[in-house]
């Protein structure tokens, strides 16, 4: 057997090398190469063994009895709507977010709300003290929740732990960072480390049936530090999202073997924890200025909910040889094309000034059907006239200036009606779709149109 030597392990991506080097190739990251000791093989793995004749198992054709496995609903509802309808038995969550983003809190209501229905619960945390632990649930007014409560790092010995009596239904592991296993001899908080624990727990989770919820922290520039080696091996991502100066946080899946990936949870975090929030719009357009110049809103869908947002645009004389162009909540490069396109088929001379975007309220919106509400709103922005307040906006914006159709536009419309909205402009191909809606329709076909219609929106209301 080849002798094992040391490694040097990218502790961001996971990138494995034969020596030390400064930065990374694979991810591009320095400093971030580091000494690990080599893996052990896992436990149960015997070494290799010379003339073994593998197993013959049975094959299966696609025809058979889909065994739909029963979930089970957390109780909140935010969070069921992300997993698609609540945990699948022996499936592993990764939860990631920044620290103190609240992925504590909302585990912990999730954890209290299932042992209150007499489901067993466990909550493993490798931070926090069981004191510490405590002193939270009893600020949520869970204290009496007969959640099981450890404070443990060593993977091994929570294995034990959970294996004796009936299994969990759920496992909270908070953090897989903190965790160590006794078959790996990296220290703890390694690439090695958290590869190895997490594949102890996921082990557990398929032969117990126990669902898992691994923690994992961000690191500054987004993405799950060291656990992002785990991404492949779980069954679904999820992250905690939110602005740190703001008190509603996001909860969004980036993975989902068992459901949709495309849906959001709303919470707000309160003094007592996190409230979910069911109608969202309504918390994105609070506190809206709607007198000024420079915003729209934008009738967006969520998976498979509608969802308001407001766009802000500020485009302002530049005195910069290049002017400057950032955007918050919203992809810079669309913002370049969509100025590209009021340039070149808008008539807008854009050269001279800076542009500023941003997704009011921190949500991100990566859907291309937002391209007229933030062209509507910089169109705004430019020529100084606030748009009617009660009208929201929607379209993908082509390279050629056309109004590209949109997906669900009844659905969109039917949510603006609800919040009190009048109007909305939408693009004039695959208008047909909204069908009837109690708000007045204006069909644009191109970008010329929606720049001619808001300039002459200022013309009509001087002129009054
Ligand atoms: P926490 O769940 O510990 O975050 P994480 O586990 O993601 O690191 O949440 C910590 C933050 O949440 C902290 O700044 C305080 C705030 N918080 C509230 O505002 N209200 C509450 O009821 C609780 C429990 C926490
Ligand atoms: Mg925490």
């Amino acid at each position: 057997m080849a002798k094992r030597t040391a490694s040097f392990i990218c502790q961001a991506c996971g990138a494995v090398y034969t020596r030390w080097q400064g930065k990374c190739e694979a991810c591009g990251q320095w400093s971030t190469i580091a000494e690990e000791a080599p893996a052990a093989p896992l436990p149960g793995a015997s070494g290799p063994v010379r003339g073994k004749k593998g197993r013959i198992f049975l094959l299966e054709g696609l025809v058979g009895d889909p065994t739909e496995s029963p979930r089970i609903p957390s109780g909140i509802g935010e969070l069921d709507r992300v997993t698609g309808g609540g945990f699948v038995p022996g499936s592993v969550i990764l939860l990631g977010g920044d620290p103190g983003i609240g992925k504590s809190t909302l585990l912990m209501q999730a954890s209290a709300a299932l042992a209150n229905k007499g489901e067993r619960v466990v909550y493993i945390s490798g931070e926090e003290a069981t004191g510490q632990v405590r002193l939270r649930a009893e600020r949520l007014g869970l204290c009496k929740s007969p959640v099981e409560l450890a404070s443990e790092t060593n993977v091994e010995d929570i294995i034990a732990t959970l294996s004796k009596g009936a299994p969990p239904r759920l496992v909270i592991i908070d953090s897989i960072q903190t965790m160590w296993s006794d078959t790996v001899d990296s220290a703890p908080g390694t690439v090695t480390q958290v590869r190895g624990s997490a594949q102890s727990l996921i082990r557990y989770a398929k032969t117990s049936g126990a669902s898992v919820i691994l923690v994992g922290h961000v690191t500054k520039d987004g993405q799950i530090a060291g656990p992002r080696v785990v991404e492949h091996m779980v069954d679904a991502v999820a992250s905690f999202e939110g602005d740190g100066a703001q008190h509603f946080r996001i909860l969004r899946a980036a993975k989902n073997r068992f459901g949709p990936t495309d849906e959001i949870g709303v919470f707000e975090m309160t003094g007592l924890g996190l409230r979910e929030v069911t109608n969202p719009s309504a918390l994105f357009l609070e506190g809206r200025d709607t007198d000024s110049a420079g915003t729209a809103v934008f009738a967006g869908m969520e998976g498979t909910r509608p969802v308001l947002v407001e766009f802000q645009a500020l485009v302002a004389a530049s005195s910069l040889g290049t002017p400057r162009r950032a955007v918050v909540g919203w992809d810079q490069s669309r913002l370049s094309m969509v100025l590209a396109v009021l340039e070149a088929h808008g008539g807008l001379k854009l050269g001279g000034y800076d542009v500023y975007l941003n997704v009011a309220g921190g949500l991100k919106i990566d859907e291309p059907a937002a391209d007229t509400a933030a062209a509507a709103a910089l169109i705004s922005s430019l020529s100084t006239t606030p748009l009617p307040a009660t009208r929201v906006y929607m379209g993908e914006i082509g390279l050629t200036g056309a109004l590209r159709p949109v997906g669900q536009v009844a659905a969109r419309l039917k949510e603006a009606a609800k919040l009190g909205f009048g109007s909305a402009v939408i693009p004039k191909a695959g208008a047909e779709a909204a069908g009837p809606s109690s708000l007045t329709v204006a069909t644009i076909a191109d970008a010329a149109d929606l720049v001619a219609s808001i300039i002459a929106g200022k013309k009509a209301s001087r002129a009054s």
